[in-house]
């Protein structure tokens, strides 16, 4: 974990100074005002509803992820002796991936404010108080625009948000964006391809391998690509019937998990002689196979 804070730390530094920041936001509705999902729901209903059960929807909320920032925030911060070492951390070093938009807009002031409420969604004993901390943080969580209106999604840095601009994979005949909301549709050359998860499931510089950047990229290309593996993220990630699902399983969904492992399990009887007892006693001979069908190491996650 600790070499984890380290490499981040270091890929921040390479990347900050070439970011175009434009103004910062101070309060958390300013900083999301152009990133309003809640007007693609009414047409994508569906989609909407496998996003909001998926784990991109609680990127910052979920309580695992929130309890670690947490922690984060109360040990590898406040306890840190160094003053350099501000909460403004949070910002740079996790909500790079977790919030871009608070990652890349948010001021100094707002970025402490967002760690404060993180102490308090994951600690506080009220619990309206709680619950209004986590409501806050709730409009930070990936959505459809953090993903649909990335102009260059796939590439470090996180890419430019383009306001009023849908990126989508290109199939749509005619959507109705520019009537409905005033937004353009425009074709994303990597929104099929697996560099678009690259950019938040690497976090490395490209060119890393997994020897000093184990990461689900790293891993599918040396492991998987290289040995003549064909599917994208998305083939598997987002297999839907009649479109491409939102839901996005992962290890902690059962039944996709399952399909990771195919276990072969022969068994043939035999007999086994027990010296002691003096008795011929039934046995059986077992054949285990296991095969891992992802990408991924197993076990991971
Ligand atoms: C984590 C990133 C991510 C988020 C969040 C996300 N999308 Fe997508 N979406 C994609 C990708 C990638 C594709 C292309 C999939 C493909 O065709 O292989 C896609 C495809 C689509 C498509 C075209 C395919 C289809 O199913 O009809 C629509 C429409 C869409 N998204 C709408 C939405 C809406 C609405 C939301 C919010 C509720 C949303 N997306 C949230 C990544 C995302
Ligand atoms: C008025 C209804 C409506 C609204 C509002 C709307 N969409 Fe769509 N959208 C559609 C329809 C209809 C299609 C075309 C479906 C098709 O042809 O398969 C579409 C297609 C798409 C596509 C696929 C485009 C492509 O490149 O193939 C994406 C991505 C998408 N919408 C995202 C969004 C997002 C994000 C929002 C919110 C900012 C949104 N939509 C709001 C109706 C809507
Ligand atoms: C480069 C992008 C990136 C950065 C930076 C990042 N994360 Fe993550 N994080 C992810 C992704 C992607 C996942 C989901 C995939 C996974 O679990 O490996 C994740 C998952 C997690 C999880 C859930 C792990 C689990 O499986 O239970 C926690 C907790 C977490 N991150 C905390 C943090 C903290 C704390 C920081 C800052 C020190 C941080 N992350 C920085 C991208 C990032
Ligand atoms: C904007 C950054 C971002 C992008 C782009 C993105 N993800 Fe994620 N993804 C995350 C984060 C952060 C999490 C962890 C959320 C949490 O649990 O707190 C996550 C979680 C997941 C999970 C669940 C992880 C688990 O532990 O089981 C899967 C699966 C996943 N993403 C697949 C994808 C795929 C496939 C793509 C590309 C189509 C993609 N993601 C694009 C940031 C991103
Ligand atoms: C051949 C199908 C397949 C492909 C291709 C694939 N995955 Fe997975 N992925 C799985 C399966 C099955 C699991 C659950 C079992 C496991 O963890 O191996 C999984 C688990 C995950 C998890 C959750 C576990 C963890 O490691 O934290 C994330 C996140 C993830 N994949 C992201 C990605 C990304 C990003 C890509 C592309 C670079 C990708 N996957 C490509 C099948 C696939």
């Amino acid at each position: 974990m600790r070499f984890l804070f380290v490499f981040i730390l270091f890929i921040c530094t390479a990347l900050v100074p070439q970011m175009a920041f434009s103004e910062k936001a101070n309060t958390i509705d300013e900083l999301v005002a152009s990133m309003d999902s809640s007007q693609c729901v009414g047409c994508h209903t569906e989609i909407h509803e496998n996003w909001s059960k998926s784990w991109h929807a609680q990127s910052v909320t979920d309580p695992r992820s929130l309890r670690t920032f947490r922690t984060f925030i109360l040990k590898g911060v406040d306890k840190n002796k160094n003053p350099e070492v501000k909460r403004t951390m949070l910002r740079d070093m996790c909500l790079m991936c977790h919030a871009p938009a608070a990652f890349l807009n948010a001021s100094d002031a707002l970025a402490e404010q967002i760690a404060g409420l993180v102490v308090t969604a994951a600690d506080e004993k009220d619990a309206a108080k709680k619950e209004a901390a986590l409501k806050e943080l709730s409009k930070l969580d990936i959505n459809c625009i953090t993903c649909h209106g990335n102009k260059a999604p796939g590439g470090l840095p996180m890419g430019t948000w383009e306001p009023n601009t849908i990126y989508g994979p290109g199939d749509a005949k005619n959507p109705p964006h520019k009537d409905a909301i005033g937004f353009n549709t425009i074709k994303s050359e990597t929104m099929k391809k697996s560099e678009f998860c690259m950019s938040c499931h690497h976090g490395c510089p490209p060119g890393m391998t997994s020897k000093d950047c184990p990461t689900q990229w790293t891993v599918y290309q040396e492991h998987y690509i290289a040995h003549g593996g064909t599917q994208t993220c998305q083939d598997c990630h987002m297999k839907g019937e009649g479109g491409a699902s939102h839901r996005f399983p992962g290890i902690y969904e059962k039944e996709f998990a399952a399909t990771a492992i195919d276990l072969t399990l022969t068994a043939t009887p035999t007999r086994h002689f027990d010296h002691l007892k003096d008795i011929m006693m039934p046995a059986v001979v077992m054949n285990v196979k296991l095969k891992n069908n992802s990408p991924h190491d197993l076990p991971h996650g």
